[in-house]
């Protein structure tokens, strides 16, 4: 199958045309890449289940994994959902469109292979114009995960998406690099208490704002796994991974700066391709011949947006290893923690 990568946002009149043509390969059970705000989706038709085993295989994911269903406006959340509590549509109210996913009951218009076989779904209402634009030129709801192949990093840019889905979906449509960098913060919503089970764009404090106190599932940090499996976590865990052996080295900035110098230059000795992940502050302090800035710590967005990129650019350097130092920046630093901490396998060197 060829795959078309066609530019969206540059003429609206093209853009129409694109989004219709988009449309009707949806309608018709086909697949199409869209950009979000949050990272690229791998669309097709909610409704349809054969649309949904399409993802499944085209991402490489196993089919009891959940997809994402996207909306265009608040009334087809009642199509979508039942017994939606209050606190959804506050939330609804507050933050769609938007980069926030809620799990509530699915209704029975959501077949169970859209919901990985759950009685529960996820639903989101993006604010990229294309995103929005798909699901109207469509006239359904669309099932929508992550476009990247399953267990590599997010696509943050059409050619990410062209890397993994080449020759796999006829149609991508290039928004050019998203804005946020990291998918949308999901919380579920049929507890008694909410619990936040993505960390995202919004975090615990905002969401705290219109709900009260949540809950964190305790995997969100890291924390199950590190007990269960302290030192060599099982695949199942690994989720975003480099090829290389990604390793995060936290604790005071000197002895972060010494050991992975110490670490790298070791590495090197031994003959392997070794890369370093810093901040733009450190960058210079490495000795290590690859090191790729992320951003500055003063500016987080701009880690967020770059990450899946740069660990991206880990396989294109062939980086056998690969040390990073801890983002534990104060808004956005749960959410790049939580996908470094698996991009990492959960090895973290703690200092
Ligand atoms: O920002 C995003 O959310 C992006 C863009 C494309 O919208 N989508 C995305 O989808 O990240 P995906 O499939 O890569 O991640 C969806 C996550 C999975 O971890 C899945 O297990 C979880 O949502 N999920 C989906 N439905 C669920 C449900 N009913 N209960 C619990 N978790 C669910
Ligand atoms: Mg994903």
């Amino acid at each position: 199958m060829q795959t078309d990568v066609v530019l969206f946002g540059a003429a609206p009149k093209e853009d129409e045309a694109l989004l219709q043509k988009a449309g009707k390969i949806i309608r018709e059970g086909g697949l199409v890449a869209m950009p979000t705000e949050t990272v690229y989706g791998l669309a097709g038709d909610a409704l349809n289940p054969s649309s949904s085993e399409k993802i499944y295989a085209a991402k490489g994911r196993p089919s009891d994994n959940p997809l994402i269903v996207h909306i265009a406006d608040m009334d087809s959340l009642q199509d979508i959902a039942v017994d939606i509590p209050d606190r959804a549509w506050k939330l609804a109210d507050r933050f769609w469109p938007g980069p926030l996913t809620m799990i509530l009951r699915k209704s029975a218009l959501v077949p169970g292979e859209t919901t990985g076989g759950l009685d529960t779904v996820a639903v989101r209402f993006p604010s990229h114009p294309a995103a929005r634009g798909l699901i109207k030129a469509s006239g359904r709801p669309l099932a929508a995960p992550s476009a990247n192949r399953s267990g590599r990093p997010s696509c943050t840019t059409a050619s990410h998406v062209l890397e993994d889905m080449n020759g796999i979906i006829p149609l991508i449509i290039d928004g050019g690099t998203v804005g946020i960098g990291l998918e949308s913060t999901i919380v579920d919503l049929t507890s008694d208490v909410p619990m936040l089970l993505r960390p995202g764009f919004i975090d615990v404090h905002t969401l705290e704002e219109i709900l009260g106190r949540i809950s964190v599932d305790p995997s969100v940090n890291g924390l199950t796994d590190k007990s269960a499996h302290p030192k060599a976590p099982g695949m199942k865990y690994k989720h975003y991974a480099p090829k290389g052996e990604l390793c995060i080295v936290k604790g005071p900035e000197e002895k972060v700066v010494e050991a992975i110098n110490a670490l790298s230059s070791e590495k090197e000795r031994e003959g392997k391709k070794t890369a370093v992940i810093a901040a733009e502050e450190t960058a210079s302090r490495y000795q290590c011949a690859l090191v790729r800035t992320i951003g500055s710590r003063s500016r987080e967005e701009e880690i967020a947006r770059n990450l899946f990129q740069v660990l991206r650019e880990m396989d294109d350097l062939g980086a056998d290893v690969i040390y990073t130092e801890e983002f534990d920046t104060p808004h956005l630093g749960m959410a790049i923690m939580n996908r470094l901490i698996r991009a990492a396998g959960h090895r973290i060197i703690r200092l």
